[in-house]
């Protein structure tokens, strides 16, 4: 595997991987890599020719008080992965090599990226977007894959490359969970034991809503009182949301008829986790 830190140099490698036919796989990160990561990275690995991750702890996506300082890093852990994986190329650039002085550019997906996290984390989604134009730029992907963890970033990506005309697919897989349901996060070495136990509330109430559907609840309102209900009931735990929308505009929705997005933010002490779950009815 080959790690690049500047972007001319990936530049050329593109170029060089281009002129040969052969097929790029993406998988954006910001390091720390765990199953889910790689889960994403061994999709890629088998649709297509070379595959290239990125690891760009990206400061335009975190806001003033949030952990852009303390967020996990280890390259020479990840760059091992990687490399065990059978990646072909690491793409790390380093802070000023993406925001050089003078940078003056954002990409926002208006209305999206206000609503669930983007309402507790104003400008998130900017930086979000305007970075993930930019390595697709960069990189020129023909598929760049996305993990359905983050269910809000996955669907304004999709309708950014839709609206940019933008030529990369973009393909999201299912959630990695530990063994007790706990969503993977690079997010979750935060958590101390305690905090840790108290995190399972979020897939618990996931699971409650899948099973009131189960039982042919179809009223969203029912379901998310009960929902906030599990929460609640953690003392560790304080509820940022817990919504049903439609996964195509992320607007609320009263009854749920075929498919809806079940998200959730939580708080568990100062760490803020996110988990989500696509119901289904059986109609
Ligand atoms: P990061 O949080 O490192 O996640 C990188 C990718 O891994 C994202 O597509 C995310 O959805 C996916 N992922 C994380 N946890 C997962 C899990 N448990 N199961 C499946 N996939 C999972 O998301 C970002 O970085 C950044 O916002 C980024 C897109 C790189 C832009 O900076």
């Amino acid at each position: 595997m080959k790690v690049i830190k500047e972007i001319n140099r990936m530049r050329s490698v593109v170029k060089d991987i281009k002129s040969q036919e052969m097929s790029i796989g993406f998988v954006p990160t910001m390091g720390y890599l765990h199953e889910g990561h790689l889960s994403l990275v061994r999709e890629s690995l088998r649709k297509t020719d070379v595959t290239v991750v990125s690891i760009f702890v990206n400061p335009t996506q975190f806001g003033p008080g949030e952990d852009f300082k303390e967020y996990p890093r280890d390259l020479n852990l990840d760059s091992e992965i990687l490399e065990r994986e059978g990646v072909d190329y690491l793409f790390a650039p380093a802070t000023d090599e993406i925001y050089p002085g003078g940078y003056k550019t954002y990409v926002e997906v208006h209305d999206l990226q206000d609503k669930l996290c983007g309402r507790s984390r104003p400008g998130h989604f900017r930086g979000v977007c305007t970075v993930v134009l930019k390595l697709f730029n960069i990189i020129n992907p023909d598929i760049s894959f996305f993990g359905q963890k983050d269910a809000q970033q996955a669907i304004i990506l999709k309708r950014m490359v839709q609206d940019l005309n933008s030529e990369v697919k973009i393909e999201v897989l299912p959630i990695i969970r530990e063994e007790d349901d706990l969503a993977l996060s690079s997010r979750n070495t935060y958590l101390n034991q305690e905090e840790r136990k108290a995190a399972l509330v979020l897939s618990k109430s996931l699971k409650e809503a899948q099973s009131m559907i189960e039982k042919g609840q179809r009223d969203s309102e029912a379901i998310i009182k009960k929902m906030r209900e599990i929460i609640e009931k953690e003392p560790l735990a304080k509820i940022d949301y817990v919504e049903i929308v439609d996964m195509d505009k992320l607007n609320f929705v009263a009854r749920i008829e075929k498919e809806a997005l079940v998200a959730v933010a939580v708080f568990i002490g100062k760490v803020r986790l996110i988990d989500n779950k696509i119901l289904r009815t059986q109609e």
